[in-house]
């Protein structure tokens, strides 16, 4: 790029003022390294103070600045303007979320999902010691790319089942379920499978690996999903214990 400015055309909308959404546009100066986040932080700090988003890390850790950025879910901190190729970047809220404000997503629909299938381990009451599942262990290289998730939302944004269907458990709360499923000292995972395994669970899953695609950690939920209508299959034939 060769510009020392860049354009960033920015979503606004507050639900309780607004009529309708619109997009402001601001020229900001291009810094070194410098993140989508930081394009944003120049509008708040130098030019519009009511500019809404979250973020919190800035290092791409607590998932909180998940945004809809040239046509696709990414996190703002974790995106350099220069890999955009563009001096004019578009940055809008994740998809599929209930807008607070301007960038700042309502999470609620997506935790509500994690709710739903428990996404806590539940040891047996009576084991005297938890079970050591060992590193090096088949069970534990199973799930070991799965388990890095930060609940960013970005699959969540770019899942179109999740768009056409709001009940659908969505890529991240099943990549998540299935974590625990595979854990066999897990004493829920039937009741977890039984969950996953409903009408609004993986078998609305089309498998066109959207989410993985957008996965700022490399987790591929989609694969978790196919894992799931397996043990969903293998349960209905009685071999899932
Ligand atoms: S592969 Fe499944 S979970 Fe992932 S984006 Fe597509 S429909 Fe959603
Ligand atoms: S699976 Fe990846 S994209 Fe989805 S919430 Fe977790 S970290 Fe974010
Ligand atoms: S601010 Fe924490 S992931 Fe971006």
């Amino acid at each position: 790029m060769s510009s020392q400015e860049i354009t960033a055309k920015i979503f606004r909308y507050d639900p309780e003022v607004d009529a309708e959404p619109r997009f402001d546009t601001f020229k900001v100066p291009v810094i070194k390294n410098m993140a989508v986040l930081d394009v944003v932080m120049h509008v708040q700090n130098y030019i519009d103070k009511t500019l809404a988003f979250r973020c919190s890390c800035r290092i791409g850790m607590c998932g909180s600045c998940a945004m809809y950025i040239n046509g696709r879910p990414r996190l703002a901190c974790r995106t350099q303007v220069s890999s955009l190729g563009s001096s004019e970047i578009t940055i809008m809220p994740l998809p599929n979320l209930p807008i607070i404000r301007d960038l700042a997503t309502n999470m609620e629909p997506f935790f509500e999902k994690w709710k739903q299938i428990k996404p806590y381990f539940v040891n047996n009451p009576d084991a005297k010691e938890p079970a050591v599942i060992r590193p090096d262990s088949d069970e534990r290289e199973n799930i070991d790319a799965m388990l890095d998730c930060i609940t960013c939302g970005c699959c969540y944004g770019a899942c179109s089942m999740v768009a056409t269907n709001e009940e659908y458990l969505g890529p991240a709360a099943l990549n998540r379920a299935y974590t625990l499923i595979a854990d066999k000292r897990d004493i829920i995972r039937v009741e977890r499978l039984k969950v996953v395994g409903h009408s609004y669970g993986v078998w609305r899953c089309h498998d066109q690996f959207n989410c993985a695609e957008v996965c700022p950690k490399g987790l591929i939920p989609t694969q978790s999903i196919q894992q799931l209508k397996k043990r969903c299959v293998m349960k209905k034939f009685g071999i899932f214990k």
